[in-house]
């Protein structure tokens, strides 16, 4: 694959190649977004932030990551603050958008709208999801983070067993997830969904074709046995045509620390992509997990920063220049990455 001025829009374009080369590339940028050095390598860089959806961790990770390349972050976090509210047509944005930018991150409700607006765009755009279709840099950040969990317990990513739970119809990152999966060896994918919310039946038929296993479960505890990642998803409550009908799931699965210790095998890796939903008849992942160790969600979220520090470089084409540009920070940092979950 070829990073330098690329659209990042689906999992489709990634091979075990590149995800490598996003992995190595993102162990390079520990000592940046673990405050231990500043680079300065993207001065002048400008980065347009434009989600048009709810976001914190992944608009609030995308700017920080530009920021500790040493870039400059312009944000749009809403379409009623958009001329997209006066009509004006994706394409239109884009073209607009490209002479004031150097890369733009997108969120966009409808499926297929990022890809759109990049076919207009003339700086390279990231996909940060499109309604239920996509979300890639959630999926690479995924594997990263499963790929370093099993190395500390002696595996690699081949065989895998894998656990997805919750709304798996709507859920963007579990749809990219799965597809960057499937380009390991023999995995077992358990999906744990009532049945009008299960995966889409073709990347099923895309998966078992790809000689991999595929069982379906509607209750928690039979998906979640014999397992080495479980991975928990919202209620995608914004995706349904009503809220009576999101209603009916809310709560539907909930897994916390007593049916973990009795369902799971020890040391078995609890992931989210967040945000989850904690309101009390909701519950996909109860509180009370928090200090089991290996609940992987925060590590998760700070591998975020990592993975779309590595994206922004292999794009513009810096990789071999960040540490040329760097410096030791000069202001108290230690206490941050002191506790890693
Ligand atoms: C996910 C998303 O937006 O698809 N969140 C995220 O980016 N970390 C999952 C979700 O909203 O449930």
């Amino acid at each position: 694959m070829e990073f330098v001025g690329s659209h990042i829009l689906s999992v489709d374009q990634f091979d075990r190649g590149s995800i490598q080369r996003v992995f190595d590339v993102a162990d390079e940028m520990i000592p940046y977004a673990h405050r231990d050095r500043v680079t300065r390598v993207l001065e002048g860089a400008i980065l347009s932030n434009m989600f048009f959806e709810p976001s914190t961790r992944t608009r609030i990770s995308f700017g920080c990551a530009f920021n500790m390349l040493g870039g400059e972050v312009r944000e749009t976090t809403e379409v009623k603050a958009s001329a997209l509210a006066k009509g004006e047509s994706l394409a239109d944005t884009a073209r607009v958008l490209s002479g004031y930018s150097d890369i733009i991150v997108m969120r966009h409700p409808e499926a297929g709208s990022v890809a759109e607006f990049a076919a207009a765009s003339r700086v390279p755009v990231l996909n940060a999801g499109d309604g239920p279709n996509e979300h890639p840099t959630q999926a690479l950040l995924d594997l990263y983070t499963i790929r370093k969990e099993l190395e500390s317990r002696g595996r690699g990513m081949d065989y895998l067993r894998i656990a997805l739970v919750g709304d798996l119809k709507y859920g963007r990152a579990v749809h990219s997830l799965c597809k960057l999966l499937g380009l390991f060896e023999r995995i077992h994918y358990k999906l744990v969904a009532p049945p009008e919310l299960g995966l889409p039946e073709q990347t099923i038929d895309e998966l078992r074709r790809a000689g991999h296993e595929v069982s379906i479960h509607h209750t928690l505890t039979a998906g979640i046995d014999h397992v080495d990642i479980v991975y928990v998803t919202r209620t995608q409550e914004e995706r349904f045509p009503s809220q009576a009908e999101a209603d009916r799931y809310r709560g539907l699965f909930r897994l916390n620390q007593a049916i973990y210790t009795q369902h799971c095998e020890p040391n078995t890796v609890i992931m989210h992509p967040l945000p989850r939903d904690s309101r009390a008849q909701a519950q996909e992942l109860d509180d009370d997990l928090n200090e089991n160790p290996n609940l992987a969600i925060f590590r998760q979220t700070d591998n975020g920063v990592l993975v779309r520090m590595a994206l922004f470089a292999l794009v513009l084409d810096i990789t071999d220049q960040v540490h040329s540009h760097a410096r030791p920070v000069t202001w108290y940092t230690a206490r941050r990455f002191a506790r890693r979950h």
